[in-house]
């Protein structure tokens, strides 16, 4: 069974919701928001440090947002938060992100109009990123389809 998921891209590591209803829940919860308050924070200051002209810095900030968020992400499989039906919910969420770029676009043409021109462009690159999550997901959707019909 392993070779076979091995084969097919796929691992299995059983961490989903493991400390679900043990005494370890609650602190995984607080670690789960700590560590999604990080990935933000560390984002927010990549950001920060890219408009003052620190690139390097910027650049390892946005590591070290990545890492937080990985971490966040496990927070939330060990306590089940993470939906489970991992190829449902990746089609579900091609559809949402595709669709999300109409919504980004109205939003940031409402910053346009009181003319916040740099956050709207900021906000539209933001839909661009959407459009290709959605493609990206389709894509590995695909795959997958495909591997499982040989
Ligand atoms: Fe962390
Ligand atoms: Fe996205």
């Amino acid at each position: 069974m392993k070779e076979m998921a091995e084969k097919k891209g796929r691992t299995k590591i059983g961490l989903f919701g493991i400390t679900k209803g043990t005494m370890l829940e609650d602190q995984v919860e607080q670690y789960l928001k700590a560590e999604t308050q990080g990935a933000v924070m560390y984002c927010a200051l990549a950001r920060l440090a890219a408009e003052q002209g620190f690139v390097d810095i910027a650049a390892a900030l946005g590591d070290l947002a990545g890492d937080e968020a990985r971490h966040a992400g496990l927070y939330a499989v060990l306590n089940g938060h993470a939906p489970q039906d991992l190829l449902a919910v990746l089609s579900q969420f091609a559809q949402l992100e595709t669709a999300a770029q109409g919504k980004i676009d109205a939003f940031a043409q409402q910053a346009h109009t009181l003319g916040l021109h740099q956050a709207a462009a900021a906000i539209a690159a933001t839909a661009d990123d959407e459009v290709r999550h959605g493609k990206v997901l389709e894509d590995l959707l695909a795959v997958q389809k495909e591997n499982n019909s040989n």
